[in-house]
């Protein structure tokens, strides 16, 4: 056995979290050294009024800066090319990134390319990002993605549309500032779908075969987060409710990119690049399916995760009160009102053998429970269906 097959590690960014973390913006970035500041947003932020209190915060510390908003749900290489080159030509030395995963994981692309060269699509993998990136402040606008502090970016290659994952240590960011208040101005819709995201990041890296001490407490923290928070947060975006969701997502965050992530995100990733659908949603209608076909392979852990989300399994079996995590989601899906099949997003059945190619070969499958082979893919996508 190699060595490094029985080494473990735990790897966080600087974290600041509470209401106002945004008015320290631009210390945070001027504590990294920065003078010129690209700032990567999308368009619908920009509108939201965030982006001009960052700029505010940049400018109250004497910061040059230079808006990058060309960035769209999924983001695309092209986009991160574009970024990069923004990045050179205004000179920046430094990069704030204010918004959903969206914005956060093409910050992380035009990153790579800043220092790295080449095109986006050498990095996909693990570890393949060799030289040091600029210093990145993240400051999450939703509470899902957790790109905030992962070392994780996902971006899609446009000419296959399909997404690449791209994990590597280089890439976690310097800062995340997290403020509960940008939460608000997330639609309730959002709210539900990206807590979805954040649910499937702490289930899947609980079970994950990385899993370990220092992530476990964390995930299932996070699961019990997201059952106390979510659907009032959604429906009536009270403080207290999107604090509590905030923390989700940061735990979660926390969690799997030390545990890396499972079956639900390998499945979601070639539906995201092939029919560029929001990434909660299609966790929402995965989730279930996943966890119905993983539950055999880790009973124990689902019955814990059932206990986080608030069922009472005293008495049961370890395999009922796994069965009662799957009750549990669904009912939360149901409650938050979210789709619960593929169907309901033109995903063509034709297209199905292809994307279980994909999937088969995403890199969080390597950490699923169970490694499932080609056909079984198919089956869960049908069964999804
Ligand atoms: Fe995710």
């Amino acid at each position: 056995m190699d060595v490094y097959d029985s080494l473990q590690k735990f790897e966080v960014p600087e974290i600041i979290h509470g209401i106002g973390a945004l008015s320290i913006v631009g210390k945070s970035a001027k504590r990294l050294g920065g003078e010129r500041v690209l700032l990567v947003t999308d368009p619908g932020l920009v509108k939201t009024g965030w982006v001009d209190e960052t700029i505010e915060h940049l400018r109250a510390e004497g910061l040059k800066y230079v808006v990058y908003d060309n960035v769209s749900t999924n983001p695309k290489d092209f986009q991160i090319e574009e970024g990069a080159q923004v990045y050179e030509k205004k000179q920046c030395d430094v990069i704030v990134a204010v918004g959903g995963g969206s914005p956060v994981d093409a910050a992380k692309g035009i990153a790579i390319l800043a220092s790295n060269r080449g095109a986006i699509q050498d990095y996909e993998g693990c570890n393949l990002v060799t030289q040091p990136v600029p210093p990145m402040v993240c400051v999450p606008t939703t509470a899902g993605a957790g790109a905030d502090v992962t070392q994780f970016a996902v971006v899609t290659n446009s000419a296959k549309r399909m997404k690449m994952v791209i994990i590597s240590r280089a890439i976690m960011p310097e800062i995340a500032l997290i403020d509960p208040r940008l939460l608000m101005t997330e639609s309730p819709e959002l709210v539900a779908a990206t807590g979805m995201d954040t649910l499937a990041h702490a289930i899947e890296a609980y079970v994950s075969s990385l899993s370990w001490p220092l992530t476990d407490p964390h995930a299932l923290h996070a699961v019990e987060l997201v059952s106390q928070h979510l659907v009032n947060a959604a429906r009536s975006k009270d403080m207290k409710s999107l604090e509590g969701m905030s923390l989700a997502c940061l735990e979660a965050g926390i969690a799997f990119s030390n545990a890396i992530l499972g079956a639900v995100h390998a499945l979601a990733h070639p539906l995201g690049g092939f029919y560029d659908i929001h990434h909660g949603l299609v966790n929402a209608v995965l989730l279930p399916v996943v966890v119905k076909r993983n539950m055999d392979h880790s009973l124990d852990k689902y019955a814990r995760i059932a206990k986080a989300m608030g069922a009472d399994t005293a008495g049961m079996t370890a395999r009922a009160a796994a069965k009662c995590a799957l009750d549990q989601i669904r009912k939360l899906i149901d409650d938050l009102g979210l789709p619960s099949r593929l169907s309901q997003f033109d995903v063509n059945l034709e297209d199905i053998a292809r994307l279980a190619e994909f999937a088969e070969a995403d890199i969080c499958m390597q950490t699923n429970p169970y490694r499932y082979p080609r056909d079984e893919i198919e089956t869960l996508y049908r069964e999804a269906w």
